[in-house]
């Protein structure tokens, strides 16, 4: 994609195609780590393109692991926990709280000091979250007012018994990942289900992982194997497409190789509530995750609640559910306090940001309304530099009666660099065709 402040986005009755979308951003950091501790080469393919895994890999060389690209698979050769080295300067882990949080997790065992930087947003997230449980451990982290930069000071670990208390996949991982080096079992027993790509990567790269009644545990001291894995297509990034085809009657969108991971696709129902046509049909197993096509069609629009306990397996997807009522219907999600400290405040963010668009909606302290009218008038809304804010934006502003504008439309790298090259060819797909 070319540097974009802004992008302009022009009305579109429906969408339509078939497409693939990038590799899974939390798969591929999780795969990229694990790889860098396994002893030998890894070959991963359909890697994330994103910014955020290149800060990854950025990191694992600078911890002095070798990594290199060719014909789109990352090779990564490992050389178990002792082969990283003690950085020359800070690691830069961009934008990304997941490179930041499960860097902190695996830091903290080692031999050497390291410190982690982050951008502007990322230095505002929280990290104590991830401080407290590695300090139980053992660790020794110091950090400014519980922000970035972190500064690790390796030491051995010892494992804990630990129930944090908010549901979180990136404590949770930065946790087991720490448990693989600590003395004894680590386990985690989370308030909510979140995403369980960690266990089923552990499994993968031969971690022997155990789940029982909601609990994660993890013995230290296992060895790594090497894995040549796919990474399955970010059912994050479908989900700006299946909601744009569930919010514009006519269309019809089909999406090969996604990810399913049940932990995942809360989504789903939720589209199916709204009243959309959703067919799933998994194709595939890689390393324990299921892949496979889903097919949206719009149908009607609906109102629709979200409860807080559906959030965990909704999390990043809510900024999309917001634009599913942009120009009809209403939605409504409450117990997702966790979206004021993501790569933006996500619920200032929307709210502002569909005022912007002409679009009727309110704050609330733990979610937000969305109340659709019609097409809105179309506008410039901000996307104050978070990738999920301005797809959300764009999808929004596809039902409006005038073009609008996204600012900050270059922030789609992070996560989805070809979002609107991608977003081109549905509409211009959908005004070949005639309308069935
Ligand atoms: C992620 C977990 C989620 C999610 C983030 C990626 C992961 O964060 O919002 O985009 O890869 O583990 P939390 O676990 O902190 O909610």
């Amino acid at each position: 994609m070319l540097a974009m402040p802004s992008a302009m986005v022009s009305p579109a009755r429906r969408l339509r195609g078939r497409l693939r979308v990038p590799g899974d951003k939390s798969i591929s950091h999780r795969y990229a780590l694990l790889a860098a501790l396994a002893h030998g080469e890894s070959r991963l393919s359909n890697y994330a393109p994103g910014a955020d895994c290149r800060s990854t890999l950025a990191c694992l060389q600078a911890l002095g692991v070798a990594v290199h690209e060719q014909a789109n698979v990352v090779h990564i050769v490992g050389r178990g926990f002792d082969g990283w080295r003690s950085p020359a300067g800070p690691l830069d882990a961009g934008n990304s709280g997941t490179s930041m949080r499960m860097l902190m997790g695996l830091l903290a065992g080692r031999t050497f000091d390291s410190t982690l930087i982050g951008d502007e947003s990322l230095s505002r997230r929280p990290m104590r979250r991830v401080i407290e449980p590695l300090a139980r451990m053992g660790a020794r982290i110091d950090a400014v007012d519980g922000h970035a930069p972190i500064t690790v000071h390796g030491v051995p670990l010892q494992g804990i018994a630990y129930d944090p208390p908010i549901p979180s996949a990136q404590v949770k991982s930065a946790v087991l990942l720490a448990g693989l080096q600590a003395r004894g079992t680590t386990s985690v027993t989370e308030p909510a289900q979140t995403r369980d790509h960690t266990e089923r990567a552990f499994a993968a790269f031969g971690v022997d992982v155990r789940t029982s009644r909601g609990t994660v545990s993890v013995l230290g001291g296992q060895r790594l194997t090497p894995r040549d894995l796919v990474v399955p297509g970010d059912f994050s990034s479908a989900a700006f497409w299946m909601v744009a085809a569930a919010a514009l009657p006519g269309s019809r969108v089909v999406i090969d190789e996604v990810g399913l991971n049940p932990t995942r696709i809360g989504l789903v129902d939720v589209l199916r509530r709204y009243g959309a046509r959703v067919h799933i049909e998994e194709t595939s197993v890689v390393a324990g995750e299921p892949i496979g096509s889903i097919t949206v069609e719009a149908d009607r629009a609906g109102t629709i609640e979200i409860a807080p306990a559906e959030v965990p397996v909704l999390i990043d997807e809510l900024p999309a559910v917001a634009a599913l009522a942009a120009n009809g219907g209403e939605v409504s999600v409450r117990g997702a306090a966790e979206l004021r400290v993501k790569e933006s405040d996500r619920i200032a963010a929307l709210v502002a940001g569909f005022r912007a668009l002409g679009i009727d909606a309110d704050e609330r302290p733990d979610g937000f309304v969305v109340r659709g009218s019609g097409a809105p008038r179309g506008g410039v809304a901000d996307a104050r530099g978070d990738h999920r804010m301005a797809m959300a934006f764009a999808i929004a502003a596809l039902g409006a009666v005038r073009p609008s504008r996204v600012e900050g439309a270059e922030a789609v790298a992070i996560s989805y660099p070809g979002f609107f090259d991608t977003l081109a060819s549905l509409v211009a797909r959908a005004d070949e065709e005639p309308a069935s």
